[in-house]
């Protein structure tokens, strides 16, 4: 007989006299004549509730089952007698599969984020892990739904690369040379000609410069993979492993990347209150009471936009003392991003136009600048709560300009004359942007720490399990 999932049990819209159920118990309460088991399987947040009677000869092995425990059972699905619950399910056989001793760390009740961490190998297990979980998947679903439905080719960037110029990050290290005994060159220098693929090679930051090559070929694009980056954040918004999706759109200006992004975070949210609505539930609950009404509110309305010139005079005008005070040409630091988003807007906002000094080379030269106020077509969307969510720009396509920024910016040429071969070939106009998953997932389940949107945490000194 196949197994139902306790969500479909629960979903059911008629009572069934087979059932077969498969899962972990939650509790279980012992009376004089039966036992209460609430099974959980991981398919929803709610269990079922299962009703053992102490005349069924497998009633023995009810003792065994302690909270973790696995079992499985056969037996008819009933309406419920008990307030609480539609149905539940009378057992006609009952197997316990694998005991959980009372050492079992997950209890009913009261633990910290914390704890959970240092037993992330089970924290799936508990109602808020397995709703974030939950959430997580039914996202990166959506990911592709939307650029599927909108006819963008999924590319597959590398995650092993040699090119270190993207300038997002301090990157990791990819090596077979043996480091107690490296080769060396004449001049006594590491020889990495010798190194598994005859050069330095690094965990990827980003999978944008690849995806540029495929959208000025198949024109819209996407990745979603796994990025690196060793940079030593000790932040709740920074982990050394995440996960980004980068769309890449040819024949598109920075206007279209802003309405793009937009429309991209909107959908997400939208479809994660469609499709999550019980664990959204649980989350608001438990995590955040404001979350309902702060997902509702920013699908309402337009995201506000804001150059960052604007965003630096609000800021300066704002009547707060910063702690790092901001002038034209400096970088956002997050206590700026957050009053923009959070108290300012109290919204999501779009800045765009930065300063071309604290950007990447990629981006694209805004014509007409003031003397000494350069800036570049980049936008950044800052999240209450989360800060910057999405980055990216409209790319230089033109070429002389590209090459004299990298040049400038010391990123040698020759090693990426493949990259420039995109604007030396029949280039056009394209822009893009990386969205953070994590933070995505984060702001969607109000979790307040990217450890905990994560399956297993790479942060630094933190790589367990
Ligand atoms: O702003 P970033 O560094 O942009 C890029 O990597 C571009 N190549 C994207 C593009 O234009 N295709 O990163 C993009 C997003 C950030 O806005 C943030 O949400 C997330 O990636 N992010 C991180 N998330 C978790 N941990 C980190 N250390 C992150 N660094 C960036
Ligand atoms: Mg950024």
């Amino acid at each position: 007989m196949s197994r139902t999932l306790v969500k479909a049990a629960l979903n059911a819209t008629a009572p069934a006299d087979t059932i077969f159920l498969q899962g972990w118990v939650r509790t279980r309460r012992d009376a004089k004549a039966f036992s209460f088991i609430e099974l959980n399987d991981g398919s929803c947040l709610k269990g079922l509730q299962i009703i053992i009677d102490a005349t069924l000869p497998d009633y023995a092995q009810v003792a065994r089952a302690g909270t973790g425990a696995s079992v499985e059972i056969h037996g008819k699905l009933v309406a419920s007698k008990g307030g609480g619950q539609k149905w539940e399910v009378v057992a006609e056989k009952f197997t316990v599969l694998g005991e959980a001793d009372a050492t079992y760390p997950l209890q009913k009740k009261g633990h910290t984020l914390e704890f959970l961490r240092e037993i992330a190998h089970l924290r799936p297990r508990s109602n808020l892990f397995g709703a974030v979980f939950r959430v997580r998947s039914r996202l990166a679903y959506a990911v592709h739904q939307f650029f599927q439905a909108k006819e963008f080719c999924y590319v597959h960037t590398p995650i092993i690369t040699a090119s270190d110029a993207e300038g997002a990050g301090d990157m990791f290290r990819v090596t077979t040379l043996d480091l107690a005994q490296p080769p060396k060159n004449e001049q006594g220098e590491i020889d990495h000609r010798q190194d598994f693929f005859g050069k330095k090679t690094f965990l990827t930051v980003s999978g944008q410069l690849e995806a540029e090559i495929f959208a000025t070929a198949l024109s819209n694009v996407y990745t979603f993979g796994p990025t690196f980056r060793a940079e030593n954040s000790h932040t709740s918004r920074h982990a050394s492993e995440f996960w980004m999706i980068e769309p890449e759109v040819a024949f598109c200006d920075l206007a279209g990347n802003m309405d793009l992004a937009e429309e991209f975070v909107k959908y997400l949210i939208r479809d994660a209150t469609q499709h999550c609505a019980g664990d959204l539930e649980f989350f608001s609950k438990f995590v955040d009471p404001e979350l309902l009404t702060r997902l509702n509110f920013v699908l309402e309305r337009p995201f506000q936009r804001c150059s960052y010139t604007a965003a630096v005079e609000i800021l300066n005008n704002s009547g707060k003392t910063w702690e790092h005070p901001v002038a034209w040409g400096d970088n956002l630091q997050s206590e700026h991003e957050r009053y923009l988003t959070e108290e300012h807007f109290k919204c999501p906002v779009t800045v765009y136009n930065y300063p071309r000094a604290i950007k990447a080379f990629y981006m694209r030269l805004n014509d007409g600048c003031e003397p000494g106020k350069q800036t570049v077509a980049a936008m950044d969307i800052l999240a209450p709560g989360i800060g910057e969510i999405v980055g990216g720009s409209q790319r230089e396509e033109r070429l002389d300009k590209l090459v004299a920024r990298m040049e400038v910016m010391h990123i040698p040429t020759e090693e990426m004359s493949w990259y420039l071969d995109t604007r030396r070939f029949g280039t056009v106009p394209h822009a893009g942007f990386g969205l953070g998953f994590e933070r995505m997932v984060q702001f969607v389940t109000g979790m307040g720490n990217i450890r905990d949107v994560i399956a297993f945490a790479r942060t630094p000194k933190n790589c367990e399990f």
